[in-house]
């Protein structure tokens, strides 16, 4: 069994409309942070998968306005792969508000390309279990592809 893959965690990332015209810049920050991409997709989320996936959100004052956000453009979405990955990310992404973020986190993703905390950029899981399921719902299909010393990838 490869040593690495008993202290790699996998974490799920999402690229929201207003950002996706700066993936490359994300990108570049997601590898310079050590995160290794296993799965990507640029998509589109219909109304029922968007309310299917922040389901947890129905009912709170924001839903409608997150839901008109998230459905307004293409996202791309990520599983990333490294120690620590939940909280790495976050950490990366900062504060949900982007008007906050410049505040207390002026390097984080949020605060260079987000606007406000519905125009966010970026999305996290908030935990390894919230990880595997937002994984599964953008990935369905997707076998994930063990190779000896190497991270888990997609089997494509
Ligand atoms: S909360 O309040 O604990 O439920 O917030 P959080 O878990 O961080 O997730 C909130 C997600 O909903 C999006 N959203 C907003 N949050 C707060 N206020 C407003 N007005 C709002 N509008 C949208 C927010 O961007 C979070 O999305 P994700 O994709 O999870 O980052």
């Amino acid at each position: 069994r490869n040593r690495l893959s008993l202290v790699k965690q996998r974490t799920f990332a999402m690229v929201k409309p207003d950002a996706v015209a700066h993936m490359g810049e994300i990108l570049k920050a997601i590898q310079d942070h050590g995160f290794t991409v296993s799965r990507m997709k640029l998509t589109r989320l219909s109304e029922e998968g968007a309310a299917g996936f922040y389901e947890e959100h129905k009912g709170k004052h924001f839903f409608d306005p997150l839901m008109q956000f998230v459905t307004s453009g293409p996202v791309l979405a990520l599983e990333l792969v490294a120690e620590n990955a939940v909280a790495r990310w976050r950490e990366l992404i900062g504060p949900t508000d982007s008007a906050k973020a410049r505040e207390a986190a002026p390097d984080s993703l949020r605060a260079r390309f987000g606007t406000n905390a519905t125009l966010n950029a970026v999305h996290g899981s908030d935990s390894a279990e919230a990880a595997a399921r937002e994984a599964a719902f953008f990935f369905p299909d997707s076998r994930s592809c063990r190779r000896p010393g190497l991270p888990t990838t997609a089997c494509f």
